[in-house]
């Protein structure tokens, strides 16, 4: 067997057989986007596997013949590559599903029962397959739709009970996948506030590595629910088998990555089930997120773009519209401000050149007034001192200087000083028996509670029903969930352990809503910086907030991780005080997201004011590029001493490449020229400097014609250095 191991990767990708040979009337259902296939198929007991991923093969039929090439056999391992492992029967490896059922009886086992596919257009397809548990009455329907054109597949599972009595989901994952390869390289994240998006790669070995976060709310404050796994050797931009994953799920998350006693690895995806049994009634079902992911065997760089096309085309709202530039007043005032100064604000912001004025945290609250992060939050009237006249006359006066008005909320969280947690201490989420555990002197308010969902739309509803002309909402969280009890769940004769899933269920339930009352208004999602994000969120929210950090130096490695997962359209960026960089610098790397500013512009002299109006004037240009062009990482900040990014449009005919010394040493910079990507080899092109620092001058030759042949083959070079720290180009087709 070992030898037989060794071996099989020199076989095309992903050789498989289980324990039981194939039945004489095998089903095999093939799962196919444009390049890959997911291959299942019953054995002689009915079981489900998985028999193969990766590229297509031209011809369907073959995948039958896929598991008369292996011989891995192991009298005493099991069935390792189920399609959707039970827990308790045969199985001895980590499950997808573990129930108990109404008779305190725990073990599952699952046969196939059936199967649909069913086109919902020429690019999107759904198959269903259906199993059942031969002895119990429980049903699981896998469904899988796939994306054709973008190589990206949804999973999700819908686990249905026609039990007498309740049952209890114990596990319940959203997508179980299996891989043989020689290798698998795993590259995961971790971080902090302010530190968003450490990626960390490891080579898995045998047994179980987990990702998981059992935070609640701000889930992802520690590590996000996505990843990416090569296989064989750790795939490049441009070369390797990658997946890259990512659940859509605004809560605790859990994958499992098992590398078991044949080096095959199992993985499986969802929501955590640490403190969340979950029960479901007799003839109810329960649908799990959906786990997104895309395959490629030419590189992370065409999985992230697959993804990026997937995603604005797909799942981000308004994911191919368009965003609005803006000016908040975040880091320009704090909680200190008031009419007047808005007012001079709103006028700044039209000089600088923005669509918006994002009006932050601090406006509200009387009996305990916002004016710092200790008191206030739940009381969302307006403070009559800081603002007299409401938010009303603001819209206005934003109006009359001639930019639109957005405004910030946190409506999931309460601080214990402030009138709601003095009139509804049972919305709160805490322990009634131990002490309170806060994070910035906040808790959340419990949403599993209908009660709570309505106050919570009614926060957003009230804003809009008297301020119609609000444009823009950023909506945060800033506090994880300690003591994770529900007053709400205990009176209502519930289970405590539903708390960490209804609560997102409750949150989904509120944006639903809004989203049928206010379906375009966009909004930004923020949880203390990148403290949440995925695609189920993005379903309702226009872009996310990466990280509270803007020092330009750490944003362009986070921004650059975020990218392999999120398309620039919804990744914001702010040009800010934080770090050493000069303006153009901070400038620039803001430039690679939706750009926003958080300055006092009454600050800038002369000069960075003239540079700042033409930055938003030279965005407008090019952000059609950045937002629904092609996004190519070529320089990796992490390997060299300077950072090179590109966007291309769809039709080849205009780049803007992003370049950044990231180093500090003696001759760091572009010494060399490096291969530009995403032109047309048949194309001619010209470069353009963008985005200079008024008087000065390029160091580009900018009458030469190049072809896209040799852009791309004998390379370009930016002329990074120390005394051009960034460089923006546009790279146009003559
Ligand atoms: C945390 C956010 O990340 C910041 O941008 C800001 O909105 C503050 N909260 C306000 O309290």
């Amino acid at each position: 067997m070992y030898s037989a191991l060794r071996l099989s990767f020199l076989l095309p990708f992903l050789f498989l057989i289980t324990k039981n040979s194939l039945a004489q009337n095998a089903v095999t259902i093939p799962i196919e986007t444009l390049h890959n296939a997911l291959v299942l198929q019953t054995d002689k007991e009915n079981h489900l596997g998985i028999t193969y991923f990766g590229k297509k093969l031209g011809s369907a039929v073959e995948y039958q013949l896929v598991t008369s090439q292996s011989r891995q056999h192991d009298g005493n391992a099991g069935t390792y590559n189920s399609a959707y492992t039970p827990a308790g029967s045969w199985n001895v490896s980590e499950p997808a599903l573990q129930v108990t059922h109404s008779d305190g009886n725990k073990s599952m086992d699952l046969v196939y029962v059936s199967h649909k596919t069913s086109k919902e257009n020429d690019n999107v397809t759904l198959t269903s397959i259906v199993l059942k548990d031969p002895v119990y009455a429980v049903e699981v329907t896998l469904h899988y739709k796939t994306y054709i054109h973008e190589d990206v597949t949804e999973q999700w599972s819908v686990i249905k009970s026609a039990e007498k009595g309740e049952i209890t989901l114990n596990k319940y994952a959203s997508a179980n996948l299996y891989f043989i390869a020689k290798d698998y390289f795993l590259t995961h994240y971790n971080g902090t506030w302010a530190k968003e998006m450490n990626p960390e790669q490891e080579q898995l070995t045998a047994g179980m590595r987990v990702l998981d976060s059992k935070l609640g709310t701000r889930a992802n404050l520690f590590q996000p629910p996505s990843f990416q796994l090569s296989f064989d050797k750790p795939a490049t931009e441009t070369e390797g088998k990658v997946l890259l994953g990512t659940l859509g799920w605004s809560g605790n998350f859990r994958m499992d990555f098992e590398v078991d006693s044949y080096h095959n690895l199992r993985l499986i995806a969802g929501i955590n089930n640490y403190a969340s049994e979950y029960p479901l009634a007799s003839n109810k079902e329960f649908t799990t997120p959906s786990f997104i992911y895309t395959f490629s065997e030419n590189g992370k760089g065409e999985a992230s773009r697959n993804l990026h096309n997937w995603a604005r085309k797909y799942r981000i709202l308004d994911g191919e519209g368009s965003r609005m530039t803006l000016l908040n007043n975040w880091e320009a005032t704090y909680f200190g401000f008031n009419e007047e100064k808005l007012s001079g604000l709103f006028k700044d912001g039209k000089k600088l050149g923005v669509d918006l004025f994002l009006l932050d945290d601090g406006w509200f609250a009387n009996k305990y007034p916002r004016n710092n992060d200790q008191a206030g939050l739940g009381d969302w009237q307006e403070n009559v001192k800081k603002l007299p006249h409401g938010i009303g006359y603001l819209v206005k006066e934003a109006k009359n200087a001639g930019v639109k008005f957005g405004i910030w909320v946190e409506p999931e969280m309460v601080n214990p000083k402030s009138e709601l947690y003095e009139k509804h201490p049972d919305w709160v989420i805490k322990e009634p028996q131990r002490p309170e555990h806060h994070m910035r002197n906040q808790l959340p308010l419990d949403l599993s509670n209908p009660e709570v969902q309505k106050f919570v739309f009614g926060v957003l509803d009230k804003l809009f029903i008297e301020n119609p002309d609000l444009a823009y909402i950023k909506w945060d969280c800033n506090a994880i969930t300690f003591n994770a009890h529900s007053a709400y769940l205990e009176k209502s004769k519930q289970k405590q352990s539903q708390l960490y899933v209804d609560y997102v269920k409750g949150l989904y339930k509120v944006l639903e809503k809004l989203r049928a009352k206010y379906p375009k208004v966009p909004m930004m999602l923020c949880s203390g910086g990148g403290g949440r994000v995925d695609y189920e969120a993005l379903k309702y929210f226009t872009e996310f907030w990466p990280s509270d950090n803007t020092d330009p130096l750490e944003r362009i490695f986070m921004q650059w991780e975020y990218s392999y997962f999120y398309p620039a359209i919804a990744q914001s960026a702010h040009v800010t005080d934080w770090g050493k960089q000069p303006l153009k610098y901070r400038t620039d790397v803001a430039m690679m997201g939706r750009l926003g500013y958080d300055i006092v512009v009454s600050h800038l002299n002369e000069k960075d004011l003239q540079f700042s109006q033409q930055a938003v004037a030279t965005y407008n240009s090019i952000k059609d590029v950045v937002w629904h062009g092609d996004l190519y990482r070529l320089v990796d900040p992490k390997e060299n001493s300077y950072a090179s990014l590109l966007f291309s449009s769809k039709n080849k005919d205009r780049a803007i490449l992003f370049s950044y010394l990231t180093g500090n040493r003696n001759g760091d910079g572009s010494d060399t020229p490096f291969r530009l990507q995403g032109l047309d080899p048949a194309k001619k092109y010209k470069v353009k400097e963008l985005n200079l620092y008024p008087e000065t001058k390029t160091a580009l030759k900018e009458d030469q014609v190049y072809s896209g042949e040799f852009l791309m083959t004998v390379g370009f070079n930016p002329a990074v250095s120390a005394r051009r720290t960034s460089v923006i180009v546009e790279i146009s087709a003559q």
